[in-house]
């Protein structure tokens, strides 16, 4: 194992003895930094080495020119080999070994608020470890936009296309290692923003029946989203709604007739199964759920975390009904209209007419 390039070119590196470390082979170093060299200049960067083994990969930055590279290797029997090659090549001074596991070393580069050029990662294979450390690395924010990320893994442990900022712009394969190049950059740059394409959002509930707190929700997303549609869902997550007193076509009906002055930009509809997969059906972006009080939220952040789990290309937005529909739920709707109060205000006129008359029949 040497050095292949830089001011300590044909330096031989040591990998340890009793070493746990699988070394870089001086071919695929050099392949990754010849693909590095054609995008990105190592020179006078700051980097960042982990699972560093014996630090072959990021002493070969440093002989390349990069200003600082902090190591990161955990192992007792790979840092004493770290340290002497370090010492070897006279790099002592432009680098620093942090002796932690790598999880723990990104959380304390975080605390420190380090940013870093670009990342070495060559994590022992079978673990699961690069999409693991690339969130943790996106979670804690230590590498500066437009940083690179050099990846080496098993072939049978492909990386992830994105993770998070980080997405993967060139993949190459020795025999059963694969180089895989990451880009940092905001997630958002790949998705133009909604004035650019037509943003189509699903506002979808039980709407047993829809009332003024949800049309004024549907009001406020018109003027964000291109498109609103409101799903009434054959299944809902909340127990509490399972006997509906209106069939989902009546309910369906009722919003049809309260959205036809939005000129065909809200429109009614009903689902069945799972709602990402009807989001992903109709070509919507985003889920929209309203949110009235703070006892509202523990369900909400359950089923957009659920939903985002199902299929993260779907976004959920929460929005907050104007505050004088506070109190307006469709429960409550339903009790007060069932004892014969007056609940005119709070749902629009055609549902007052259907809440009426299902009042007189329940009550014959
Ligand atoms: O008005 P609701 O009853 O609170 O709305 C809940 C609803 C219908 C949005 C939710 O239960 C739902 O999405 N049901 C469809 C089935 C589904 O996708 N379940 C998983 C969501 S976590």
């Amino acid at each position: 194992m040497r050095v292949i390039a830089g001011s300590a070119r044909g330096r031989r590196l040591t990998a340890g003895r009793g070493r746990t470390v699988r070394p870089t082979a001086d071919k695929v170093k050099g392949a990754l930094f010849s693909s590095l060299a054609s995008r990105f200049t190592v020179e006078s960067s700051t980097l960042l080495d982990l699972f560093a083994g014996s630090g072959a990969l990021g002493i070969e930055a440093l002989s390349r020119g990069a200003a600082h590279v902090t190591f990161v290797e955990h192992a007792a029997t790979a840092l004493p080999a770290l340290r002497e090659n370090l010492d070897r090549c006279h790099f002592t001074e432009r680098a620093r070994v942090l002796p932690l596991p790598v999880d723990r070393a990104v959380r304390h580069l975080q605390r420190e608020a380090s940013g870093f050029d670009g990342v070495l990662l060559d994590p022992p294979y079978g673990q699961g470890l690069v999409t693991r450390t690339l969130a943790a690395l996106d979670a804690a924010g230590v590498v500066r936009p437009g940083a690179w990320i050099a990846v080496e893994h098993h072939v049978d442990e492909p990386p992830p296309a994105r993770c998070g900022q980080f997405r993967l712009t060139q993949t190459r394969r020795y025999g059963k290692t694969g180089l895989a190049l990451f880009v940092a950059e905001p997630s958002m740059s790949e998705s133009p923003p909604a004035a650019h394409r037509l943003v189509r959002a699903v506002y979808p509930g039980s709407f047993d029946p829809i009332t003024n707190g949800h049309l004024d929700v549907v009001g406020r997303a018109l003027n964000v989203f291109d498109h609103v549609i409101v799903a009434v869902a054959d299944t809902s997550s909340d127990p509490a709604k399972s006997g509906a007193l209106f069939s989902a076509k009546d309910r369906v009906a009722m919003i049809h007739e309260a959205l036809a002055n939005t000129g065909g930009r809200a429109t009614a509809d009903s689902f069945s199964g799972l709602l990402v997969d009807y989001c992903e059906r109709i070509g919507a972006q985003v889920i929209i759920r309203g949110l009235r009080a703070v006892s509202d939220f523990e369900y909400e952040f359950q089923m957009a975390m659920m939903n985002r789990h199902l299929n993260p290309r779907v976004e959920t937005f929460f929005m907050t009904a104007g505050a004088r529909y506070f109190y307006t739920s469709s429960r409550l709707v339903k009790q007060v209209a069932g004892l014969g109060g007056n609940v005119r205000e709070l749902v629009p006129d055609g549902v007052y007419q259907r809440l009426l008359a299902e009042v007189r029949t329940g009550s014959r």
